[in-house]
């Protein structure tokens, strides 16, 4: 089914917490794929589902890095079960590599690994792409996504950041998949901030349109898609159990209406365009 890329520029905005808390409330049937080059964090963070309702470590040697053992001759979807594990809760996760070393090896994977996700029938793919510095191979699995959804705090140097990022990834995925971005907030000042990053944002690719060759496929269209509560309370308790009060948290609650958002916009979809055909280049901002 579908696969979103998360990802952020700089800084630790909260990406692993957000893939969490949205596979955790996704509508459908999903993974968690931690595809961070720097290495995954839920095998320290989540207890894994063990028989009789009890839990256990995850083990760090089952997931991404198994799986990439395994695929060196292709790599089909029904490959990727038997590398998942679950959390208590239920949510089902591909635990990421232990460390940067391992990345190294592996830039050929993920252009494999984004297809046979979008195989995946009918489960949706979270990737949790990590930080994106320049040149970073997973640009492979964000071109093969259904959206890409970058998160970023409403802090001056992190919206500056993010605009650069953006300006250089929407020319990268001309063609491909849109581009969304999720403002991670202070409750206080939410929707201020969601339109503060949107006026950025929006004037950022504006100009960016502007500049695209006439004759050249234009950038992919970036939307502020919304924001997701910044709540110190549920994202600790999302590094502990699920619990009743995280379900009731700000944080959870929000997750949810990012959810809805990200599938309804995988739902209106415009059909994959026809090989010389013109993408509409249009910038949609939020309303
Ligand atoms: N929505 C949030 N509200 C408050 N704190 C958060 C939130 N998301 C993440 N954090 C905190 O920020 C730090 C980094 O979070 P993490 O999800 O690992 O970020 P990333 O994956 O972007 O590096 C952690 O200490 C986490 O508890
Ligand atoms: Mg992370």
């Amino acid at each position: 089914m579908a696969l979103i890329a998360l990802a952020a520029d700089k800084g630790a905005p909260g990406v692993t917490t957000a893939a969490v808390a949205l596979g955790a409330v996704w509508p459908r049937p999903v993974l968690v794929a931690e595809c961070d080059q720097a290495g995954g964090d839920l095998v320290y963070r989540l207890p894994a589902a063990a028989p009789d309702d009890g839990t256990a470590m995850l083990n760090p040697a089952r997931g991404l890095l198994s799986l990439a053992a395994t695929a060196r001759r292709g790599l089909r979807p029904d490959q990727i079960a038997e590398h998942c594990q679950r959390l208590v809760g239920g949510l089902d996760v591909l635990v990421g590599i232990t460390g940067a070393e391992q990345a190294q090896g592996m830039t050929w994977l993920w252009g494999p690994l984004a297809r046979a996700f979008a195989g995946l029938d009918p489960v949706d793919v979270l990737a949790d792409c990590g930080r994106l510095g320049a040149g970073s191979p997973l640009i492979d699995l964000m071109r093969e996504a259904d959206l890409v959804v970058l998160f970023t705090r409403a802090t001056l140097e992190q919206v500056a950041h993010l605009r650069e990022r953006l300006a250089v990834l929407a020319t990268e995925l001309r063609g491909g998949p849109p581009i969304g971005v999720i403002v991670l907030a202070d409750p206080r000042d939410y929707r201020a901030s969601i339109a503060e990053v949107d006026r950025i944002v929006a004037g950022a690719h504006q100009r960016l349109r502007a500049e695209a060759s006439a004759s050249g496929p234009p950038p992919a269209p970036v939307t502020v898609l919304g924001g997701l509560a910044l709540d110190p309370k549920g994202a600790e308790l999302l590094s502990g159990q699920w619990g009743g009060r995280l379900d009731r948290s700000l944080l959870i609650r929000s997750a949810r209406e990012v959810a809805a958002t990200l599938v309804g916009r995988l739902a209106a979809r415009p059909a994959a365009p026809q090989p010389g055909a013109r993408p509409e280049p249009e910038l949609e901002g939020r309303r």
